[in-house]
């Protein structure tokens, strides 16, 4: 093997996410091969190799292509002749159009790519981002798709019917899809990304024509309905119920000449957009297609601000940058103003009147554009947040938490979520997640630990002051729960507890139906539809015959599926997300999201909270962030999410399977990311030739914990670099970016800002990086190979035990002896405001050791966290154990908050510490 890239680097279809990526390599593909027919020419025998391989490529891409508008059946057509005539000149030139159209998406506002006699070229603008002067001067291009029971021969006439629709000032343009079955729809709403509504027409059938060899099973999981389930009659609406479910965004319309007004009263219509009576009002279901795009494309607070901008506005108020004057008249400043631009300072404004509403107390756009992000994101209400879900995070608890409550909290949430328990004086019960102490980094936390807790708590009648649970969700790292299990769960034990999801990494999850899965807010909607169901009951009256008289300390609960009692449990979720972090929002832009049957009880509450923590003078251009990136999600958040998943999937495989890459790096495999025991699936990688989409969905559907495959922890300590010198290089000699690190490894994300090239970049990066330690190894002779060898080792074995939370001191507890760890830690963080009731012991000193053996008990004074890991390894009132001395004197990271080194570690004087409790 030579060390050459996977020559085998296309996707098979049933590995990926991304069926439109599959279909652009296979033109790309068919392109290649019909220049070299068409240069072969002369030589008999390739030619002929060539016609038959371009035939089979044309064939292997039909069924994909039926999906989309382009290039349509015309075109195609034409290339069957050019085939059949063996006229390679005239077929190299007409593929190489089409895919290059498709590539540059020039097909979408040139209307003579389209015909197969017309001549069109590609130019190079079309590949290039509109330029930041001009407006784009092409009105936004999407398809529609019909499902109808219209013979296929018609096809093309009703695409040109709709055509003639077309008005010059309609504000979007778009081309007809049409497929004639349940499945075919079901398959062309995950194939094409380009459609915005489906029109569900009468008297289509259930089965597709075809096999779907490689697309079953995405068939198979997005559909789980058989048409012997369905009545004949019903398929209009059981369609539409399943595609909303897929995806939520599309507008779905409803064509029928049975009894309209009846099924426009049954429960199901109530995800359609409008229902027509046949196809009378061609034009009104013309304009409501273009309206229910309008509806998501409008940006109320965006638009607004930008209209503001335009206007003549004199301010007599703070904020002197607004207009620009202060900057663009200056002698010393005016690079400022050329640097951001004009508009910048003309939407600039500390004003809440004159259209621009406030976010304090939101009445107008804001309002409107917050509703929308819920709607967007699957919530009952979205509140936009401008700094950054650290804020979110202390509002959301600060809201939800009084003195005295216990919430059970991960540790190694993030730090926000540490300090607003000291803001609420809450008690944290602090759970463990599985650790990965070979990477210097914790998994996510295992639902029998959760349940553990609970059902202590439960037991020594503590259960009432349990208010939250507050997980991450997706970690840092990647690792995904099972939401809507750990809800359910939890909800058995106790039924009013409220759930905090930090998913400040997850806000893309939304807006694909695979990693939707595994969101908060689709998990509190299906568990509110689940409990309400009737086969619930009868699940649940099952349930509680075979486990209502358990005590709570009887273990067989651990190991039970625990089913929640539908007239007790309420649905209490909130989700908080980094906008900023996977969407095209601003840094800091974050949002606030709620499921919340008793928010009634705690709106107040939330009032005061949010008030609390919001700026008085919220950045404008944060909030106008916010509201664009919800429009681009909900026009083409699919797109950019199974992509982005995709391009994650070829960093794995190429990395993991190059032969040289591979000697030096690796990432992180779904089986070294979540131990078998919460991998029911058994799925050991992603990606091919590992695991297929099939088993990647299993796996996503019912395992305990999964991975978001977007999220690489890329090992460098087998290449001899700890994460942090690793990130440095890349960023000083390869101007690469990247995420977090550990003392052995890198956080490598993709995100909806990645294209084909980045991937392209990273992977020839690690091969540059990967054959230069070959070259040093080569030429450093036994010395250098040593000295490498006792460095990777170093990085990869000696690494240092990850210390667990070891327990309040007793003096900050209730009762020491409990069998539940939360505490008082709001009192021992203000114990440490007197400086008198603190001293420092330098983290060296024999002092330490002498303490850790002999007493008296060292108490930490304040939060102290390391990046990386991030976690804190001590909370003021935490004793402090050996475990926890010994990591952070291996801790070779220079960034430690909360602690310095000059100084030492700060504790509580031991008489200052209360006397017990109890
Ligand atoms: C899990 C988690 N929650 C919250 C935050 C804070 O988010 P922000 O940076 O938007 O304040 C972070 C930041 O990295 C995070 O990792």
């Amino acid at each position: 093997m030579t060390d050459q890239m996977d020559s085998g680097a296309a996707m098979p279809l049933k590995h990926g996410f991304s069926i439109p990526d599959v279909r652009h390599d296979r033109w790309a593909q068919l392109a290649i091969m019909a220049r070299a027919w068409a240069a072969a020419t002369g030589r008999k025998e390739s030619t002929d190799r060539y016609a038959a391989e371009a035939l089979a490529a044309l064939a292997d891409l039909e069924p994909l292509d039926q999906f989309s508008a382009f290039p349509g059946l015309r075109l195609i057509r034409a290339l069957h002749e050019y085939l059949k005539e063996g006229d390679a000149q005239a077929f190299a030139h007409h593929a190489q159009r089409i895919h290059a159209a498709l590539a540059s998406g020039a097909f979408r506002h040139e209307i003579a790519f389209w015909e197969p006699g017309q001549e069109a070229e590609v130019q190079a603008s079309d590949y290039l981002p509109p330029s930041a002067e001009a407006d784009d001067k092409h009105r936004p291009y999407f398809e529609v798709l019909s499902v109808t029971a219209v013979d296929p021969s018609r096809y093309e006439q009703a695409r040109h019917d709709i055509r003639r629709l077309r008005r010059i000032d309609d504000p979007f343009v778009y081309e007809l899809v049409q497929v004639g079955s349940f499945e075919d729809a079901i398959v062309a709403v995950l194939a094409n990304p380009e459609l915005q509504a489906v029109v569900v027409g009468d008297g289509f059938g259930f089965r597709s024509q075809r096999e779907w060899l490689d697309l079953r099973d995405i068939l198979d999981h997005s559909m789980p309905l058989s048409p012997d389930a369905v009545d004949v009659r019903d398929y209009g609406l059981k369609l539409a119920k399943t595609i909303k479910a897929i995806r939520p965004e599309l507008d779905i319309y409803l064509l029928t000449e049975r009894g309209a007004e009846v099924l426009a009263g049954r429960p199901e219509a109530a995800g359609l957009r409008r229902i027509f009576y046949g196809i009378e009002e061609l034009m009104e279901l013309h304009l409501s297609i273009l309206d229910g795009v309008g509806d998501r494309h409008e940006t109320p607070y965006f638009d607004n601000l930008k209209r503001y901008s335009q206007k003549p506005v004199g301010t007599f108020h703070a904020l002197p940058v607004a207009r620009g004057k202060s900057v663009f008249r200056s002698k010393w400043i005016r690079d400022m103003g050329h640097f951001y631009g004009a508009n910048l300072f003309l939407a600039e404004s500390s004003a809440t009147t004159g259209g621009l509403d406030s976010l304090l107390e939101p009445t107008g756009n804001i309002k409107k554009a917050q509703t929308m992000a819920a709607r967007a994101f699957g919530a009952d209400r979205a509140y936009f947040v401008t700094n950054g879900t650290s804020t979110s995070n202390k509002i959301v608890l600060q809201a939800l938490l009084a003195p005295g409550d216990i919430v059970l909290i991960d540790r190694n949430c993030h730090k926000s979520h540490h300090y607003a328990m000291v803001l609420a004086g809450a008690q944290p019960l602090y759970l463990e997640a599985y650790p990965m102490t070979a990477y210097s980094m914790y998994g996510a936390v295992p639902l029998r630990s959760i349940k553990k807790a609970l059902l202590s708590l439960k037991a020594e009648g503590k259960l009432d002051r349990a208010k939250l649970v507050d997980l991450t969700n997706c970690t840092f790292d990647g690792h995904m729960y099972n939401p809507q299990r750990v809800m359910e769960e939890c909800l058995a034990i106790k039924p009013d507890l409220v759930f905090l999801w930090d998913e400040a990494w997850f806000g893309f999850a939304r807006f694909s139906p695979f990693h939707r899965l595994r969101t908060a807010m689709n998990a509190a909607a299906l568990l509110a539809g689940r409990l309400r169901s009737p086969a619930y009951r009868r699940e649940y009256d099952a349930f509680r015959a075979r486990a209502g008289g358990l005590d709570p300390s009887d273990p067989a609960l651990l190991d039970m599926r625990l089913l929640p009692d539908p007239d007790k449990a309420r649905i209490r979720v909130y989700g908080t997300q980094s906008t900023h972090k996977s969407m095209s929002a601003l840094r800091q832009g974050s949002m606030i999201l709620v499921r919340d049957e008793d928010f009634g009880g705690v709106h107040g509450a939330f009032e005061e909270a949010y008030f609390t923590h919001t700026s008085t003078s919220p950045n404008l251009q944060i909030i106008a962030s916010l509201d664009l990136a919800r429009r681009q999600m909900e026009l083409e958040g699919y797109e950019l999410v199974i992509r982005a998943t995709d391009m994650a999937l070829r960093i794995r495989r190429q990395v993991n399977s190059h032969p040289l890459i591979s000697k030096y790096f690796r990432v992180l495999t779904a089986a070294e990311m979540v131990p078998a025991e919460y991998r029911e699936s058994g799925i050991e990688d992603y990606g091919w030739p590992h695991g297929t989409r099939a088993q990647i969905l299993d796996s996503w559907t019912r395992d305990e914990i999964a991975l978001d495959p977007t999220r690489l922890t890329l090992v460098c300590g087998t290449a001899g670099y700890d994460g942090t010198a690793f990130k440095g290089l890349l960023a000083e000699s390869y101007d690469i970016q990247i995420n977090k690190t550990s003392r052995n490894s890198i956080l490598v994300q993709t995100n909806i800002n990645n294209t084909r090239s980045d991937v392209a970049h990273i992977v020839k990066v690690l091969g540059d990086i990967a054959r230069q330690i070959e070259d040093d190894l080569r030429q450093g002779g036994d010395q250098a190979r040593a000295a490498f060898s006792a460095r990777v080792k170093a990085l990869m074995e000696d690494v240092p035990d990850l210390p667990n939370f070891s327990r309040f001191h007793a003096g900050f507890r209730d009762d020491a002896k409990s069998a539940t760890s939360e505490g008082h830690m709001r009192e021992a963080f203000y114990t440490a405001y007197r400086a008198a009731d603190c001293e420092h012991v330098p983290l060296a000193s024999k002092e330490v050791d002498q303490r850790l053996k002999k007493g008296p008990e060292m108490v930490a004074a304040d939060f102290v966290i390391p990046y990386p890991p991030g976690f804190p390894i001590m909370v003021p009132g935490q004793v402090i154990t050996a475990d926890t001395i010994e990591f952070m004197r291996k801790l070779d990271v220079r960034e430690i908050h909360g602690y310095h080194a000059e100084k030492g570690l700060r504790l509580l004087r031991t008489s200052v510490l209360p006397k017990r409790r109890r």
